[in-house]
């Protein structure tokens, strides 16, 4: 790929093209441009040739992002039911997921273990006893075992999962649970840690250790021929407009040396590197108001809209898409959304022109855990998502309406007679009890009742 710059700024994109979107799908809106995608499909793909590259789709499920990295090759790595159901819906076939359990409830296990082709999707299990429940349903497919590998790192301490107990198997005991999988019959194909989300800077030596040790610990495990070592996501993006982007090249380099010589292949899922520089946030002036301390610019999307900066207090670039002329003076200011709540606010002492009611702005790196992290909290109806492709750009998900906001309230009666629980849907993939044989007796949804099957 020729023009593959290792990161796009919020700078580079558009205005013009941005203005017109915004002009026609109106905002709060969520811009995807699907070449960005694959651009950093590419990259990731040429920085690491040998290892198997998964995304993770958490970081953006739009089935348009899904698409078009299926179309790239790469595989998916799911966190729940609902992720694999895209992932499959997206044209990803079941040899191509790998679905990583975390304490997963019977409902998501019913799903997965009953699809058609579970056996050939990879599952992935954090704790000893998640084995008996894919057993109880049936699944001898491949096998993946978590481990904790007792690091983490992250942009935050809330992403920060390699040490967190509720993440995997011990370090300690994962060569063992290994071991019983492969005596209880299991196929186990690979071992799995995660460090953290958005790692950069000092976390790399913290992410080299986590590499360096599955790859002692697959040393171990020689004897079971494992095919793979994942080493989790977490590549982090620069979202300050000055941070440099990640060496892809020399943090490919670091990870291949700390996992040292190894039968089995590595491993990499990130979700983020794929998709933040590719969607950008689009959204409207609504007030400007002077106050002693700062000049507050409320617009029009809040923490719905865009959670990040409520949940760790991150950091998103906004730019002014007005013409700059006639030249406006730079004023410092606090961004705020429409939501009832302190935390509602995108950014404090930022520079625009001059704000006026009716400015469109665009908040940079929206494109991971962005629309994905979207609510319906204050009875905000969530954002539109248009995708850019060559030019074209199309509506991908709707705009949801004040209607969307009671749709599944009981006693709320839709045209079609259903009451809005679920409980008549005929379309839901699987039957649960078919593929969990008769030895359903922890936990599943149809034995105890607690949960209704998807
Ligand atoms: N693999 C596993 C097992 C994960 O749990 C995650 C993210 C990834 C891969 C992908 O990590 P990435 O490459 O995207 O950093 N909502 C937070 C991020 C939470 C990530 C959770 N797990 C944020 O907006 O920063």
């Amino acid at each position: 790929m020729t023009d593959n710059p290792a990161v796009r700024r919020l700078a580079d994109w558009r205005a013009e093209t941005l203005r017109d979107l915004a002009d026609e799908f109106g905002t709060p809106l969520y811009v995807t441009d699907l070449e960005r995608v694959r651009e950093n499909a590419a990259r990731l793909r040429g920085a690491f040739p040998d290892a198997d590259v998964a995304y993770a789709v958490k970081a953006n499920t739009t089935r348009a992002v899904l698409e078009t990295l299926e179309s790239t090759g790469v595989d998916a790595e799911c966190a729940a039911a609902g992720e694999v159901k895209r992932a499959l819906d997206a044209g990803f076939p079941a040899s191509r997921i790998r679905y990583t359990a975390v304490n997963p409830p019977a409902r998501d296990l019913d799903y997965v273990c009953s699809l058609e082709h579970a056996n050939e999707m990879t599952v992935t299990v954090g704790a000893e006893d998640t084995l008996d429940r894919v057993a109880a349903r049936g699944f001898d497919g491949p096998l993946c075992v978590r481990v904790n590998p007792g690091v983490g790192a992250g942009h935050h301490e809330k992403v920060s999962t390699g040490a967190e107990p509720k993440f995997g198997v011990p370090y300690d005991r994962a060569e063992r649970v290994a071991r019983d999988a492969a005596d209880r019959g299991f196929d186990p194909v690979g071992i799995h840690a995660h460090a953290g989300s958005g790692i950069s800077g000092e976390g790399l030596s913290a992410h080299r250790e986590l590499v360096r040790r599955m790859g002692d610990l697959a040393r171990e495990l020689a004897d079971l021929d494992l095919e793979f070592v994942a080493v989790g996501g977490g590549f982090g993006v620069p979202y300050r407009e000055t941070e440099p982007p990640l060496d892809l090249d020399a943090v490919a380099t670091a990870t291949r040396d700390a996992l040292g010589d190894l039968g089995a292949r590595l491993a990499i899922e990130p979700g983020r590197y794929f998709v933040a520089d590719a969607g950008v946030l689009l959204t409207t002036v609504n007030t400007v108001k002077e106050t002693p301390g700062t000049t507050v610019v409320g617009i029009d999307a809040g923490m719905t809209t865009l959670l990040r900066p409520a949940m760790y207090d991150a950091y998103h670039a906004v730019r002014s898409l007005e013409p700059d002329q006639p030249p406006r003076d730079a004023v410092s200011c606090e961004i705020s959304g429409p939501v009832c709540e302190t935390a509602d606010v995108l950014g404090r002492g930022r520079t625009l022109p001059d704000p006026t009611r009716g400015d469109l702005l665009a908040v940079g790196n929206a494109g991971a855990y962005g629309y994905e992290m979207s609510s319906q909290y204050n009875s905000r109806p969530r954002p539109a998502v248009v995708a850019l492709d060559g030019g074209e750009a199309r509506l991908a998900v709707g705009r949801e309406t004040l209607a969307d906001l009671t749709r599944l309230e009981t006693g709320d009666r839709d045209a079609d007679g259903s009451d809005g629980t679920g409980r008549g849907d005929s379309d839901r993939g699987c039957q649960v009890g078919e593929a969990a044989g008769t030895d359903m007796t922890d936990d599943t949804g149809s034995a105890d009742g607690r949960e209704e099957p998807w």
